[in-house]
C-alpha cells in the first residue's frame, strides 16, 4: 500500500481524482490538503470534504492550505469550473470538520514522522502549499517518495497562456522550489491531460455505473467539457488530475522521459512555463519524469472500474 498525501483544488477534475484515490486499496490516503487555485481556498476546504462524503469517507483528514501564491494575486479559473468549482452536481453541505493544523505543517510533521521515502505527494493545484513546505522545512525534500503533479505542458504548449499551464501559472514560484527541491518528480502535463478526452462512450460508461454517483460524476463532466470542447474542437473535454492518481495504480498506462524540468518566473511572455529538455539539448541536471503519452481506454477503464467500486 502506498502512503499518498493528495494537495488539491477541487475542481470537478480534481474531485473525480480524489475518489478514484479514495475507491482504490492500493493507496492509503494519509490527508487531503485543500490549495487555492480553480477557486478560493474557501471553497475548495468544503468540495474535498463534500467528495469525501460522497465517497462515504468522512473518516479522511482534510487540511485547508494557504489562500495566496507565494507571490502575486491568485488567479482562479470559475470560467472553467464555475462559482462553486464543482457546478454541475449539487452535493449537501459537509458535516465532517475540518482539521485544525495547517496544511503546510502536516505535510511537514507528515513526512518528517513517517518513514523516509514512503510517502508520495500528489499535487492537483497550484503547488504553493508543497513549495511553502520545502521553504519552512527543506529537509522534508529527501524524505518524499515522489512528487507526483498534474502541470505544465511541453509541445501541447499551455492553456492559460500560450506558454503556461493553469496549476504552475497561478504559483510558478512554488513549483520552481519544489523542482529545485531535489525530491524525485514526476509531471502530468497537458501533453497527457488533453489525449484523455471525455468522449461520449466514456461518459455512457460512467453513467452505466448507475445510482446518485453516476449523476454526479456525468453531471460533472457535461458541465466542464461545455467550456473546453469549444476550445480545442475535440470530441470531449480532456480530464486532467485523475491521471495522477491512476499513474500510481498503473504506471503501465503511460510513457515517458526523465530530462531537466525549469520553471520560468519572470518573463512577463512565458511566466508559469515548463521549460522542458526533452531532446536533451543542455547539460542541465535531469530532475523529473515527464509524462508524454497514455493509454488512454486504459485510462478509462480503470477509471470506471474503480469509481463504480462507490456506488452506494
Ligand atoms: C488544471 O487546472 C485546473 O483547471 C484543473 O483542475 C487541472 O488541475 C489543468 O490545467
Ligand atoms: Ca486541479
Amino acid at each position: 500500500v502506498e502512503k499518498i498525501i493528495i494537495d488539491t483544488d477541487p475542481g470537478q477534475d480534481d474531485a473525480l481524482a480524489i475518489l478514484l484515490a479514495l475507491a482504490s486499496p492500493e493507496l492509503e490516503v494519509l490527508g487531503i490538503v485543500a490549495a487555492a487555485g480553480n477557486v478560493p481556498l474557501s471553497l475548495t476546504t468544503v468540495n474535498i470534504r463534500k467528495v469525501c462524503e460522497l465517497a462515504g469517507r468522512s473518516d479522511v483528514k482534510v487540511f485547508a492550505g494557504c489562500s495566496q501564491p507565494m507571490a502575486g494575486p491568485l488567479v482562479t479559473a470559475e470560467y472553467v469550473h464555475g462559482a462553486t468549482g464543482m457546478d454541475g452536481a449539487d452535493l449537501p453541505d459537509p458535516t465532517m470538520r475540518l482539521q485544525e493544523q495547517h496544511g503546510v505543517d502536516f505535510i511537514i510533521d507528515t513526512l518528517m514522522r513517517e518513514p523516509a521515502g514512503t510517502v508520495t505527494v500528489c499535487t492537483l493545484g497550484p503547488m504553493t502549499n508543497l513549495g511553502q513546505a520545502i521553504t519552512k522545512a527543506p529537509e522534508i525534500a529527501t524524505r518524499i517518495k515522489r512528487v507526483v503533479l498534474m502541470g505544465g505542458g511541453c509541445f501541447e504548449g499551455g492553456n492559460i497562456t500560450p506558454a503556461a499551464e493553469f496549476n504552475i501559472y497561478v504559483d510558478p514560484e512554488a513549483a520552481a522550489v519544489v523542482f529545485a527541491s531535489g525530491a524525485p518528480i514526476v509531471v502530468m502535463p497537458l501533453d497527457v491531460t488533453h489525449k484523455t478526452l471525455t468522449t461520449r462512450p466514456r461518459v455512457e460508461a460512467f453513467k452505466a455505473i448507475g445510482g446518485q454517483l453516476a449523476e454526479v460524476l456525468v453531471g460533472w463532466l457535461d458541465y466542464f467539457e461545455r467550456f473546453d470542447v469549444a476550445k480545442y474542437g475535440s470530441d470531449g473535454g480532456p480530464l486532467h488530475d485523475p491521471n495522477v492518481i491512476a499513474y500510481l495504480l498503473k504506471p503501465e498506462l503511460y510513457s515517458g522521459r526523465h530530462c531537466n524540468v525549469e520553471i520560468e518566473v519572470n518573463s512577463p511572455l512565458t511566466r508559469g512555463m515548463t521549460v522542458t529538455d526533452w531532446w536533451g539539448v543542455t547539460d542541465r541536471p535531469k530532475n523529473a519524469t515527464f509524462i508524454r503519452d497514455v493509454d488512454a481506454d486504459g485510462f478509462y477503464a480503470l477509471l470506471t472500474e474503480r469509481l463504480s467500486r462507490l456506488r452506494r
